[in-house]
């Protein structure tokens, strides 16, 4: 981008410029604490960060020691070794341990018939994995589950002693997410689970709706009255006064297991009574 376009942009964001600026020197001088900094989303990747956090803070609350975290396509594996760098972080604050799962095909993005699947955004076979250099720098933090999710992940269970407590979604096509989905439908995972969605929505050319792509894969998870529904109302715009809405807090999700016997269970640490003031 040119350097006055550049200026027109992020001078005209509904984020004030000198917020964006603290942010980077954050990035690079990291002071306070990390909690801190992910309310003010001077983290990489906040999205991801909020989920783990959250999740894990549920978990601690329930008792559980340790969680898994679920990234559902890794591609290069950017945002996997983002969130093993979130996960020490949130070991450090929280004391509970994040066990990080990767699925990819390892080949990119499947061919598919599905007119639904955005073939006029991503052709077959981007975002190929280098697996060699992924597992060299993942060094053993996490997990790679490779083949079609479509075959993964109704293979896969989250380890008894690490209930699965947030999901990433990023598999781009409406046919890989729908298949995907049902991973929040497994035996062991936390009353609610923290979701993100990438590809919800998007720049203009791709021309987003609920009824194509991620969007479509979530609107027909939700359609089935046999399932709790995947919705938000829980972004930092709606929790943190003064804080502008961006464009990630459109994108997270939580999916409430309703049936779940520790769904009543009160983690509330506010004072629950409103005294007559004198
Ligand atoms: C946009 S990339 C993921 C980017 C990554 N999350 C990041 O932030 O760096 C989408 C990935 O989804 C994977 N994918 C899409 N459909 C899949 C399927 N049915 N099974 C397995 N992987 C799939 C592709 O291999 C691709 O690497």
């Amino acid at each position: 981008m040119k350097l006055a376009d550049r200026f027109v942009d992020l001078a005209t964001r509904s984020v004030p410029l000198r917020t964006l600026i603290f942010r980077r020197l954050l990035l690079r001088f990291p002071i306070g604490s990390w909690a801190q900094r992910l309310r003010s989303a001077a983290v990489r990747r906040p999205h991801y960060a909020w989920c783990l956090y959250y999740a894990a803070l549920q978990a601690k609350g329930l008792g559980y020691h340790a969680i898994t975290v679920v990234e559902l396509g890794v591609a290069g594996g950017n945002g996997l070794l983002c969130l093993c760098d979130h996960a020490s972080q949130v070991r450090k604050e929280l004391g509970v341990d994040i066990r990080l799962v990767g699925f990819d095909s390892g080949g990119g993005l499947p061919t598919t018939r599905d007119v639904r699947d955005l073939h006029y955004v991503w052709p077959p076979g981007s975002f190929e994995m280098d697996r060699q250099a992924l597992e060299k720098r993942l060094a053993g933090r996490a997990e790679l589950l490779l083949g079609n999710v479509s075959e993964t992940v109704p293979r896969w269970q989250p380890p008894a002693e690490a209930p699965l407590g947030c999901v990433m979604f990023d598999l781009d096509l409406y046919t890989s997410t729908r298949e995907a989905l049902p991973i929040l439908t497994k035996a062991n995972v936390l009353p609610r689970i923290w979701c993100y969605f990438d590809d919800i929505r998007g720049y203009p050319d791709m021309a987003l709706t609920d009824y194509i792509g991620e969007g479509a894969a979530v609107r027909e998870f939700n359609d089935d009255p046999q399932r709790s529904v995947v919705r938000d109302n829980i972004s930092p715009a709606h929790v943190f006064h003064g804080i502008p809405r961006e464009p990630w807090h459109e994108q997270m999700y939580v999916y409430h297991r309703l049936t779940h016997p520790q769904y009543d269970i009160c983690l509330s640490q506010s004072e629950h009574q409103l005294k007559l003031v004198a």
